[in-house]
């Protein structure tokens, strides 16, 4: 009887497993044959009700019946892996006369083309490069720099927060880093820190969320305004060329004190007034100023003995002017069709 069951077993199972169609279906097979809640266990549980001459018999045809099973599994499961890896050399063949694929060159994004020439100005200066976090204390980018809390920049409208207390947030400017700097470093200090700020303003030709400024400091005993003018137009022949020529407009920042900003005579008309200027003649490049008193104190520095000078400018509005581009949008697109004509 329980022979019967077992020779019966044996036919089905072996047939089956020997035309399984793949993997999945093999395993249902063991499971299905040789599983716990299989069909030989199933079998086998009424050994029990067999005698006890009858017992080791049975068990050993059960053991054989297994191993038969077992094999069956096994050969089905190398025939299978056979016929698999056949089709995948037939379809991974390498016809190894078609003709290679084009490999396309990038280069240098044409913003980072205007920054690598102003890092390597301000390197044969003697000047460091120096990074920060975007994600910035409000502290350094406010409260340190003299902007107090009533100042509109601080607003919810016009900056990005992280906190409810608006006690972080993306930096607006590069400015912090003038805090950051005399807070880490000693005197003197000749250092330009590049990087991205954020403020919300929505995109248009001329604004982004996001965008690059350059801010740059000199502290050490004895420098004054003139030194501010005489680097800066040093900065300027080299990047426009010798003679071109700048004018220091009055301003205000809260961080410095005396502040001006900076304006170069239109390098396109000579100043007689083009589209690149906006009929002005003049371009305006940067903000910058003698840094405050109460920010060198503020950061450990006496300014009885030491003073210094800081400035800012944006990346992106150099890079408009050099590059003749009147839209912004189009630094941030990443149109191939744009990138490569630099
Ligand atoms: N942080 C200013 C801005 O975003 C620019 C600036 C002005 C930076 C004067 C300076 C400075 O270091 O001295 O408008």
């Amino acid at each position: 009887m329980m022979k019967d069951m077992m020779q019966q077993l044996r036919d089905t199972a072996i047939s089956a497993i020997l035309k399984a169609e793949n993997v999945e279906s093999l395993e249902a097979m063991r499971i299905k044959y040789l599983g716990k809640k299989g069909e030989l266990t199933a079998i086998l549980k009424q050994m029990g009700s067999l005698s006890p001459e009858e017992r080791p018999v049975m068990g050993q045809i059960a053991n054989k019946l297994r191993s038969d099973i077992e094999e069956a599994l096994d050969q089905r499961r190398k025939d299978l892996e056979a016929v698999r890896m056949a089709l995948k050399l037939e379809s991974e063949t390498v016809d190894v006369t078609m003709p290679g694929k084009d490999v396309r060159e990038g280069h240098k994004h044409p913003m980072y083309n205007v920054l690598d020439q102003i890092k390597d100005i301000f390197i044969g200066m003697g000047f460091e490069i120096v990074d920060g976090p975007e994600v910035e204390l409000s502290k350094y980018n406010f409260t340190m720099l003299n902007i107090d809390e009533s100042h509109p920049s601080r607003e919810w409208t016009d900056t990005f927060y992280f906190k409810d207390d608006s006690s972080i947030c993306l930096r607006t400017q590069t400015s912090p880093m003038q805090v950051r700097t005399m807070l880490t470093r000693d005197v003197p200090i000749r250092m330009i820190a590049p990087g991205r700020v954020y403020r919300k303003d929505e995109v248009d030709a001329t604004h982004s969320p996001m965008f690059h400024q350059i801010e740059g400091m000199v502290i050490d005993k004895g420098i004054t305004m003139a030194d501010l003018k005489a680097t800066l137009n040093l900065v300027v022949e080299k990047l426009y060329g010798e003679g071109t020529v700048t004018r220091f407009r009055p301003h205000h920042f809260p961080f410095t004190e005396p502040s001006c900003e900076m304006d170069i005579r239109c390098h396109k008309c000579g100043g007689k007034g083009c589209p690149t200027c906006k009929g002005e003649g003049w371009i305006e490049i940067l903000g910058a100023g003698m840094v405050h008193p109460k920010v060198l104190a503020g950061c450990g520095i006496d300014p009885d003995v030491y003073s210094g000078w800081a400035f800012g400018m944006g990346l992106e509005r150099l890079a408009m002017g050099e590059y003749k581009i009147t839209d912004l949008r189009l630094i941030f697109e990443n149109d191939v069709r744009f990138l490569e004509q630099f």
